[in-house]
């Protein structure tokens, strides 16, 4: 089932996720409704709050950039499961890339991220590793890992890149956003 994609200004967007169990309600429900839902926005990856479920999960499929990376052919494979995740380490030098966030329609920018990470997570089925990942792989995990600590890659930007994009995010917040996927427009915010 596709689900409608959470907005920037959804309050759900900004919580830390919290570890889940095996006996989650509808895990494996979840995860194919984030995949189809992902797949249907031509995403790479999709994280639980996307979808307006504040959880310790995202899914990843970079096989359709596999050709951007120039460095080897991990994406080739990269479609997954991660549920959990610890980043324990990052290393490497830092380095940009073009980022973009089904959650941020029509905003795109080169983001600076280590190139490397040592992950600990679980499979679908709570399998446990601990696995090096680096280049892009790495980067599209950090991205929906940071959508696990209520951090969006706009959040990383420079003062003055953010100054540029911010008429544009406050429009979004309060609704001012169209997608070719369903959204979920961010909640009336109730006066104090
Ligand atoms: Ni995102």
């Amino acid at each position: 089932m596709i689900l409608p994609i959470t907005v920037y200004g959804d309050p759900v967007l900004r919580k830390r996720t919290e570890n889940i169990s095996p006996d989650y309600p509808g895990l494996a429900k979840l995860i194919a409704d984030m995949y189809e839902t992902m797949y249907n926005a031509n995403g790479i990856g999709i994280a639980a709050p996307q979808v307006g479920k504040s959880a310790r999960v995202f899914v990843v499929d970079g096989r359709p950039i596999k050709d951007d990376d120039k460095k080897d052919d991990s994406l080739k494979t990269f479609k997954k499961v991660f549920i959990n995740p610890e980043i324990l380490e990052e290393d490497g030098d830092d380095w940009k890339f073009e980022e973009g966030c089904l959650s941020i329609p029509g905003i795109r920018d080169e983001v600076s991220r280590p190139a490397q990470i040592k992950l600990k997570y679980q499979d679908e089925n709570f399998n446990e590793f601990i696995e090096i990942f680096e280049g892009l792989p790495a980067r599209i995990i950090q991205h929906e890992y940071d959508h696990l600590e209520g951090i969006l890659f706009t959040d990383h930007l420079s003062a003055f890149k953010k100054s540029l994009i911010k008429n544009k995010l406050a429009g979004m917040a309060v609704g001012k956003v169209s997608a070719d996927y369903p959204i979920k427009s961010p909640p009336p915010k109730r006066r104090k």
